[in-house]
């Protein structure tokens, strides 16, 4: 399969383009490097990489060469808080920026475009309502997830419109090697390179908060079955359908790393969601897809990882 990767160079990119190239598959990666970078990229592998803006002009010249079956579009800002300093940027990045990518699927026959949506389309969802099913009602928060949910909206009418086909991923909290320290689930990454660089833990408020962390490679596996899968025009969480608390995460980290932690604790930050988890049954069945990489053994990986490059870095 000839696919475009949008965004390929950033952290879930740099998953998902390994994976496709370890399954034999044509990739073409386009990025504007804004977090992202050519480093995350297999330096040694055949992978096209095109340095641009998904809202350049030019976008249709790579789609016109290209001829792609499929496109993963993983492009935007992934920023909460900046989301809700400047919606106008967030909506240019993710509501605009995808619409261009669509307008060229379109144009150019792309057969399906799996779309990067995430649990933050949910919003703060009651705790009896835990694991979210993908028919819960989407209220989302910020800005950043008001834009996924309209792009899940624009996906809906294209498909109704022109035929071209959809699989929309909820990808619940993603961590693992590479990531950066912004975007979402950025706490694995900021506790791992925070330890790695034998610096002090801050937990905001009493640390049971829960999330539903996810290994990337996971995700990756994931947006290869979304890529072939018949079951298409459809949303589906990808998950681990796991809660964890904070406390529970240092507690791991530390038996991992080796080290003893005794986080800070201060006030809990305004706006920040208590507990959360999605449901995977719907990607388990429809998908034949299931998290395979425990919370322990991908920790063990990230902690390795931001060792290496705090050392590095040192250099
Ligand atoms: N990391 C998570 O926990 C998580 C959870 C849910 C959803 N997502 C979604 O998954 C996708 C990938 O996220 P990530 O964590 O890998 O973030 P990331 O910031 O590492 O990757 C985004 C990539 O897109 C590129 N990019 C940004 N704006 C662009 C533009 N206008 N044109 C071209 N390239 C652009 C960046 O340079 C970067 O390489 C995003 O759409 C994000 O919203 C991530």
């Amino acid at each position: 399969m000839n696919i475009l990767v949008t965004g390929g160079a950033g952290f879930i990119g740099s998953h998902l383009v390994r994976k496709l190239l370890a399954e034999g598959e044509q990739v073409t990666v386009l990025d504007n490097f804004s977090t992202g970078s050519r480093e995350n990229l297999p330096q040694d592998a055949a992978v096209k990489c095109v340095e641009m803006d998904v809202n350049d002009a030019s976008l249709a010249e790579v789609f016109d060469e290209g001829r792609f079956d499929a496109v993963v579009h993983l492009a935007g800002q992934t920023t909460v808080h900046i989301s809700m300093e400047s919606p106008a940027l967030d909506g240019r990045e993710n509501i605009i920026g995808s619409i261009h990518v669509l307008e060229q699927a379109r144009r150019t026959g792309v057969q399906r475009v799996v779309f990067a949506s995430t649990a933050a389309s949910y919003g703060d969802v009651a705790e009896e309502s835990l694991p979210i099913v993908e028919s819960e009602p989407l209220h989302p928060m910020s800005f950043y997830g008001l834009s996924k949910v309209t792009v899940e909206h624009y996906l809906r009418l294209y498909q109704q419109s022109f035929g071209l086909d959809f699989v929309i991923l909820r990808f619940a909290n993603v961590y693992g090697e590479r990531q950066g320290n912004g975007g979402e689930g950025g706490v694995i990454s900021i506790f791992a390179k925070r330890l790695a660089e034998g610096r002090a833990l801050t937990i905001y408020g009493d640390g049971e908060q829960t999330r539903d962390f996810i290994y990337a490679g996971d995700i990756a596996a994931g947006i290869c079955a979304a890529l072939h899968t018949e079951h298409v025009n459809h949303a589906y969480n990808l998950s681990t359908q796991t809660e964890t608390s904070l406390r529970e995460l240092v507690a791991i980290l530390a038996d991992v790393s080796g080290r003893d932690i005794e986080p800070r604790c201060l006030e809990a930050r305004p706006g920040d969601i208590y507990k959360s988890m999605l449901a995977n049954g719907r990607a388990r069945r429809a998908l034949g897809w299931a998290p395979v990489v425990s919370l322990r053994e991908g920790l063990r990986r990230t902690y390795a990882y931001f060792c290496a490059s705090s050392e590095t870095s040192a250099k």
